[in-house]
């Protein structure tokens, strides 16, 4: 574990509310269980990381220090968590690969906060001093595509069957990549 100080950034979003992106903290707990349990269904069968499990919050926000690993929150002026973003340097040959994860709290959509979170993530990609950046995302999650596909990412693979769903049922995978450097 490291010690980092990263400012946080005051972002003012397309419906007018302003939203705080920082780093996770220790202190983030509750709040990001909060989070997690306001995900809809649609979005929780579908993303790999459970933010319903508390075992995985406490994985998480255990690891807000991690040297491999960079977790952003956006928190609104009422200390609620809207988002979540995260970058992890792969391990072994594909140490110079940073796996991404996005989401934002359904209300808070389509007013750019993901393209704010992204941003956080591009610049602790390059601090972490990985060159490329992939998402993982089932074909069904649109809006994910969307995004990174308009961030520049474009569809480097596709595993069929490869990714079970929180019921169990099966969906063709997709890798997005985009080469930083
Ligand atoms: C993907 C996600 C993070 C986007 O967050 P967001 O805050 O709505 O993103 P933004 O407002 O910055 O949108 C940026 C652009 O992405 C595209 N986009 C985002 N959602 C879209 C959707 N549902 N349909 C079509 N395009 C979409 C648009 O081009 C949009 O720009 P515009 O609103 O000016 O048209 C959010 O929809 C989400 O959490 N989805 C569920 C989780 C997920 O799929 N995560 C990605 C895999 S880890």
């Amino acid at each position: 574990m490291i010690e980092r100080v990263e400012a946080p950034i005051a972002a003012t979003l397309r419906n007018g509310r302003t939203v705080t992106i920082r780093p996770l903290a220790e202190h983030d707990r509750e709040a990001l269980l909060q989070f997690g349990r306001s995900l809809p269904d649609d979005d929780w069968l579908y993303i790999e990381t459970d933010l319903h499990n508390p075992d995985i919050i406490n994985r998480l926000v255990d690891a807000y220090a991690a040297e491999n690993w960079r977790q952003f929150v956006a928190v609104t002026e009422t200390g609620e968590i809207v988002g979540y973003s995260a970058v992890r340097r792969l391990p072994g040959w594909s140490s110079h690969v940073g796996d991404i994860h996005l989401i934002v709290r359904k209300d808070h959509r389509r007013c750019g906060l993901g393209t704010a979170l992204a941003q956080a993530i591009f610049d602790a990609a390059r601090d972490l001093g990985v060159s490329k950046v992939i998402v993982e995302i089932m074909q069904e999650q649109t809006s994910g595509i969307a995004i990174f596909e308009r961030l520049g990412f474009n569809i480097e693979g596709t595993f069929s069957d490869h990714a079970r769903d929180h019921a169990g049922r099966r969906h063709h995978l997709y890798i997005l990549a985009y080469h930083i450097i």
